[in-house]
């Protein structure tokens, strides 16, 4: 038995639609995503780069102080590390350079890493609060900045 013309017409009709919707929906996600990939190519990826390696560093010191894994070996590559990194603030954001106030927390984080590798923690109290005092100094920027 075969559905009478009309039924069969509405149908195909129905399914044409659908079909449209679908291609259009297809083609709204590729054009989002090639927007979007066009968006994020012009933006430099370092300066966020940076303060997520930052970021990583701290972490990890922070993870091997939660451990009881507090010695200088423990600790002296990582302050090593966000030291090197915290000489490129300048690079990553340029249009601070001449900024006082971000100058001054950048180099407050230096120097609490320089007076660190100067007599580095050497048990797990002292990295706990050097660990404590490095967030903070980050914090002390992005309360200002970010
Ligand atoms: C002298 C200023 C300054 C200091 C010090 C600083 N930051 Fe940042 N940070 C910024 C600014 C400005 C941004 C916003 C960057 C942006 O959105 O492009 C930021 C953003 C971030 C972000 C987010 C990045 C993203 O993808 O949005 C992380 C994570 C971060 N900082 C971690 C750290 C850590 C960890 C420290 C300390 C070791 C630190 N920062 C110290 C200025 C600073």
């Amino acid at each position: 038995m075969n559905a009478p013309a009309s039924t069969q017409r509405r149908f195909s009709t129905a399914y044409r639609y659908l079909f449209v919707a679908g291609l259009g929906l297809v083609i709204g996600v590729v054009a989002t995503v090639m927007i979007s990939r066009a968006i994020q190519a012009r933006q430099d990826p370092f300066p966020d780069s940076l303060m997520h390696v930052m970021q990583r560093q701290v972490a990890l010191l922070s993870d091997a102080q939660a451990q009881n894994r507090c010695s200088l070996a423990d600790s002296v590559p990582r302050l090593q590390t966000l030291r090197s990194l915290s000489n490129d603030m300048d690079i990553a954001f340029p249009d601070m350079r001449d900024n006082a106030q971000f100058q001054q927390h950048a180099s407050g984080l230096r120097a609490t890493l320089n007076t660190a590798l100067a007599s580095p923690p050497t048990d797990c109290v002292a990295m706990g609060k050097l660990v404590e005092k490095i967030k903070a100094d980050c914090q002390a920027c992005h309360q200002d900045f970010r």
